[in-house]
């Protein structure tokens, strides 16, 4: 099959940031975690590869604005979506919705599920409407009074429309609301948009990885998250810093567990409400949810990731990989079954 994989490198989006902001794109100005939903070449490289191993014809592309006349070009019978892209709310659903307008099947979600799991305001109102169990929350935006009556402290200050831990810091944890104030302020400011203030769940965490359509939704073995091995000082998160500052691949945390050591009982409790999150969301081929415990054991809902991390290297601590390695799927045969999903869905015979 003639796949194109598209993507998002980080060299792509400096590109895109130098186009936008000219002179003013100078290094000093631009925060450490700007780019950090952009893949590296050694990950897409890996795609590319594993996808022809398996026989397929494969192109990568780097979603920009020329993609639309390479589609036109090549030809692809599928794309295989991995492009985050860089600026606005709705720049994950930038390829599928060029494949949904030239009519090429593609992996993962539609534009309008991208849009909304992007948004966490949104994705919670939606979890909230069919009583899935997530953090309490606030939104706060930009030019509109803070008002913070009642909220049960401590709480977590996240900008509402991003990935990777973008924006959320050790410190982003507040106590009390004078500390939220300031932290909503200095959040909308630096992120430039909406921010969420949300009660701090301070039981187990655990991320799940789901794929499959219909009937044909397998839940991964869960991982477990561990805060253990994080440094002295550090919140039991798993913040920026905690993702890609103080986990390296020549000093990697301990921090996963896959499969996690938890009960029957409480496996199939995270797996239930996982399952329900992705069919309320429409998630479509594959996901990445973030749940940790509340105050009594319930399992809630962070997050969707329907556009998951895909590290090649198991050292990198990726958490998809992680549990399809665990289910016995090497790198390349986890790839392709998640085209093989997609194809299933289109109808499409490999
Ligand atoms: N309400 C909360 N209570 C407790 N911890 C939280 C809460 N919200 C976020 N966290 C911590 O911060 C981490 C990152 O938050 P979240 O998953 O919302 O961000 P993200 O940037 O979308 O992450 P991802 O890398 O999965 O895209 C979580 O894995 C968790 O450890
Ligand atoms: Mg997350």
């Amino acid at each position: 099959m003639k796949i194109v994989v598209a993507y998002s490198s980080k060299e792509g989006l400096l590109e895109e940031y130098k186009f936008r902001y000219g002179s003013d794109a100078q290094p000093e100005n631009i925060p450490p975690d700007f780019f950090a939903e952009g893949d590296t070449m050694e990950t897409i490289n890996a795609v590319i590869e594993a996808l022809r191993s398996n026989g397929h014809h494969v192109v990568g592309m780097e979603a920009n604005d020329i993609m639309q006349g390479m589609f036109e070009r090549f030809h692809p019978e599928l794309v295989f979506n991995m492009a985050e892209g860089l600026f606005g709310d709705f720049r994950e659903s930038f390829v599928p919705m060029m494949c949904e307008k030239l009519n090429i099947p593609y992996t993962g979600s539609d534009p309008l599920t991208l849009a909304i799991c992007l948004n966490k305001a949104r994705t919670k109102e939606i979890l909230s409407y069919y009583l899935i169990p997530n953090p309490a929350f606030k939104v706060f935006y930009p030019h509109e009074p803070i008002y913070l009556k009642d909220f049960d402290f401590p709480a977590i200050v996240k900008p509402v429309s991003e990935g990777s831990s973008k924006g959320i810091f050790n410190d982003s944890v507040v106590d009390h609301s004078a500390m939220a104030k300031h932290k909503i302020q200095d959040s909308i400011l630096k992120y430039n948009q909406p921010v969420i203030l949300e009660k701090f769940l301070k039981g187990d965490e655990y991320t799940v990885a789901v794929w499959g359509n219909g009937e044909d939704i397998e839940v991964l073995p869960i991982v477990a998250i561990s805060y253990n091995s994080l440094p002295e000082g550090a919140l039991p998160m798993y913040s920026y810093e905690a993702k890609w500052v103080w986990d390296t691949p020549g000093n990697p945390l301990e921090i996963f567990q896959c499969p996690a050591t938890i009960s029957a009982v409480q496996r199939e409790r995270i797996e239930d409400v996982a399952r329900e999150a992705y069919q309320v969301l429409q998630i479509r081929d594959w996901c990445r949810i973030d749940v940790r415990l509340d105050e009594n054991g319930i399992p809630n809902i962070l997050e969707l990731n329907p556009l998951p991390g895909i590290l090649p290297d198991p050292k990198d601590n990726s958490c998809f990989p992680k549990a399809a390695r665990t289910a016995g799927y090497t790198y390349p045969k986890m790839l392709n079954k998640v085209v093989e999903i997609a194809a299933r869905r289109y109808g499409i015979r490999l």
